[in-house]
């Protein structure tokens, strides 16, 4: 139809700073994400993210948990918004918490995460601070899709970072965030444009 965009819709979930949505909000001006970003939700008033999404004119949509009865009717309420806003991908990017079975089996394979170690090492809340002191020398980035398994999915994409002798927690945080805000909007694009899933393994077209 004349005039509608062919594009798919895009819905960015945090918890926190958001930076990684503002990077996928900047190539989303840009024309590099393949896809556009019609909201962004999230689960905490105080989330910094907010701040960010009305800075781009992207409607946030704040669910908090306590407000609903169970994990399921929170989850229901994220679908139902997610229908309402025609959302056809969805990305995780810092949202702490575990996306249960309602909004998975709405979006099957349309999940992206982003997760600030080379997975399947370090999963879980505090990948950064189990790299250093697990003392590994290289860790990085993983962009995975999102399954039942918690950081289980199959890869899309990731990328190396070196651990340096003199790392702190926040150093290495700083080179990670740098590499997240490259890979997630390339994970997005090659998501939008069509992957195949055998297994464990993806492929981009
Ligand atoms: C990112 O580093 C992301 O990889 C991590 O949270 C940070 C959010 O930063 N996610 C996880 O640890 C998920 N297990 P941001 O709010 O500035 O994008």
């Amino acid at each position: 139809m004349a005039g509608v965009s062919s594009q798919k819709r895009l819905a960015v979930f945090c918890s926190g700073s958001g930076s990684n949505f503002e990077a996928l909000a900047k190539a989303g001006r840009r024309g590099r994400l393949g896809t556009r970003i019609v909201v962004m939700v999230c689960d905490r008033p105080d989330a910094f993210a907010v701040v960010r999404a009305n800075r781009y004119g992207i409607p946030a949509a704040l669910l908090e948990p306590k407000a609903f009865g169970s994990r399921e009717a929170h989850e229901r309420a994220i679908v139902e918004m997610l229908k309402k806003f025609r959302v056809d991908l969805v990305a995780l990017a810092g949202y702490m918490r575990i996306v249960g079975a309602q909004i998975l089996r709405a979006y099957p394979g349309k999940i992206l995460n982003i997760h600030p170690s080379l997975l399947p090492s370090f999963k879980g809340a505090h990948a950064v601070r189990d790299a250093l002191e697990y003392g590994v020398k290289i860790t990085g980035v993983s962009v995975h899709l999102a399954t039942e398994e918690l950081d289980g999915g199959p890869v899309i994409l990731q990328e190396a970072v070196r651990v340096l002798p003199a790392d702190t927690e926040e150093s290495l945080l700083k080179r990670i965030h740098a590499v997240e805000h490259k890979i997630y909007p390339e994970a997005v694009r090659l998501l939008a444009r069509g992957i195949k899933v055998k297994g464990r393994v993806i492929k981009t077209k």
